[in-house]
Parts: structure tokens; sequence; C-alpha cells
């Protein structure tokens, strides 16, 4: 008997259907997203990027950051990622947090939501870093002198993103608080200094339509027998 009908059937059913799910699904449901408003002040939600963030975000993605942080926070039946205090809301004295959904990448391309946590996800690293420590962490982030520095971190840094430079009249406003050959000083480089305004810009904090404010007060998602864990290594 010739097979050779079926297995074409076959084939081409396991396409049609892969193609359905994969692309022309989530193209319907969310190919058309348009910003939405944020619940309940009703601001636009989410802004552009500026330019500086947005170079930044090229470096993050030439340098491969995302092979070691994600930028997804998954909702509590799918993992501890809010009792961890990724999807933490640190502002305003509310630390209560939200997952991340569609909305939150509108304006990013590519998306760099990253597979794996060797470091911890920066969907919200924007809520817990200013672009002053973030840079002090690209710079040396195993220095414990330098504020956010972890002693036994495996990431590794980016000197090229700084430059060593002779102090002009008088020392620069971004230079880094570590000390070099005298009368020299440590500063970051344009692209040094947009990758620092993308990480510190990163925060998905808005409540929106998607995922609204929890009922009052409650801190969402903390787990009430395990202690949170964290990602932070031993000193
Ligand atoms: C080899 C894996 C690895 C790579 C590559 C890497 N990191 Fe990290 N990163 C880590 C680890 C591990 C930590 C946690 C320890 C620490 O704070 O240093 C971390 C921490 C951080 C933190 C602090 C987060 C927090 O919540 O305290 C920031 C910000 C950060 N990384 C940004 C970056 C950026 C930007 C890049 C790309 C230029 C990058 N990382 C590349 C492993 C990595």
């Amino acid at each position: 008997m010739n097979f050779g009908p079926f297995v074409f059937i076959g084939v081409f059913c396991t396409m049609v259907i892969s193609w359905w799910t994969f692309v022309f699904g989530p193209q319907v449901q969310i190919g058309g997203m348009q910003p939405g408003a944020t619940v309940p002040a009703g601001d636009v939600y989410p802004v552009y990027r500026t330019g500086a963030q947005k170079r930044g975000a090229e470096v993050y993605r030439a340098n491969n950051c995302a092979a070691c942080h994600t930028q997804q926070v998954r909702p509590n039946n799918l993992g501890p990622d809010i009792a961890r205090g990724w999807g933490m809301r640190q502002v305003a004295s509310d630390t209560r947090g939200r997952y991340s959904v569609g909305e939150d990448y509108l304006y990013d391309y590519p998306v760099m939501l990253g597979t794996q946590r060797v470091g911890p996800d920066l969907a919200n690293v924007g809520t817990r870093m200013d672009e002053k420590v973030v840079l002090y962490h690209l710079y040396d982030p195993r220095n414990k002198d330098l504020p956010g520095g972890i002693p036994a971190s495996v990431m590794p840094p980016y000197p090229f993103l700084f430059k060593t430079q002779k102090i002009g009249r008088g020392p620069s406003p971004d230079a880094l608080p570590v000390k070099v050959e005298a009368g020299y000083e440590v500063v970051p480089t344009d692209d040094g200094q947009a990758l620092a305004a993308y990480v510190a810009s990163l925060r998905q904090t808005a409540y929106i339509f998607e995922v609204p404010p929890p009922p009052s007060g409650k801190p969402m998602g903390m787990r009430s027998t395990n202690s949170a864990p964290t990602n932070t290594p031993a000193k």
C-alpha cells in the first residue's frame, strides 16, 4: 500500500495546527494590542522609552544580558516570582506586586524575556536600583565598596562600558567612586550610560485592566507558609 498521501496529510496537519496555535492564534489575541489605561488613575500605559533607553536596550541585547536575566514575572500558579519580590511594587510604600502581561512589552522589539535565571529577574529592577547603582554593578558586580556590590556574584564585569579619563578642571558628575591613578577618573561611555538608563527604566508597576490592584492592603501572592526564597548569593 502506498502510504505517501497519509504521510503527507499527517505532516501537513502538523504544520497547519502548529502555525495556527503558535502564529495565528497569538496574532489574533495580541497582534493588534493598543496602549491601555492604568487602573484606577487612567493614565496611558505603557509609555514610550526615551532615545537613550532604546539605545540601552540594544546594548543589553548586544551583550546578551538575557542569557542570565529574564524580564518576566510569572503569576503565582506558575512559580514563586512574586514571593521572591520580582513583581514587587516598591513605590509609594505600596509593596503589593503583580505579574507581567503582554501589554508591558508593547513598545519593545525584540522582547527580551529570557529563559534562564542565573541572576534575578529584571522586569522591575528599576524599582530596586537607580542608574548610578546599575552603573556600579556593571563596572564591578563584586565590589562590596560600591552600593549593590555582591562579593560572590557570578555576573561578569563590563569594563568596556567605561573609560578612564584625565580629570579636567574638576571631577565629572558621573564619575564612579572608584580609585584609579591620581588625576584620572572612571566614567561610563555613552553605551554604558544608555544601558544603565534602560535597566533603571525597567518597571512593570502600573496596574492595568488585565492586572488590577489586588483587594485592599493584601500583599498579592505572598505565601503564608514558606519564607520567601531569595536569589542573592550568601555573603
Ligand atoms: C553570567 C550571568 C550574567 C550575565 C551575563 C549578566 N548578569 Fe547581571 N546578574 C547575574 C547574577 C548572578 C546576579 C545576582 C548577583 C549580583 O547582584 O551580582 C546579577 C545581578 C544583576 C543586577 C542586580 C539585580 C538585582 O535585583 O539586584 C543587575 C541590574 C544586572 N545583573 C544587570 C545585568 C546587565 C545589564 C547585564 C548585561 C550587560 C547582565 N546583568 C549580565 C548574572 C549575570
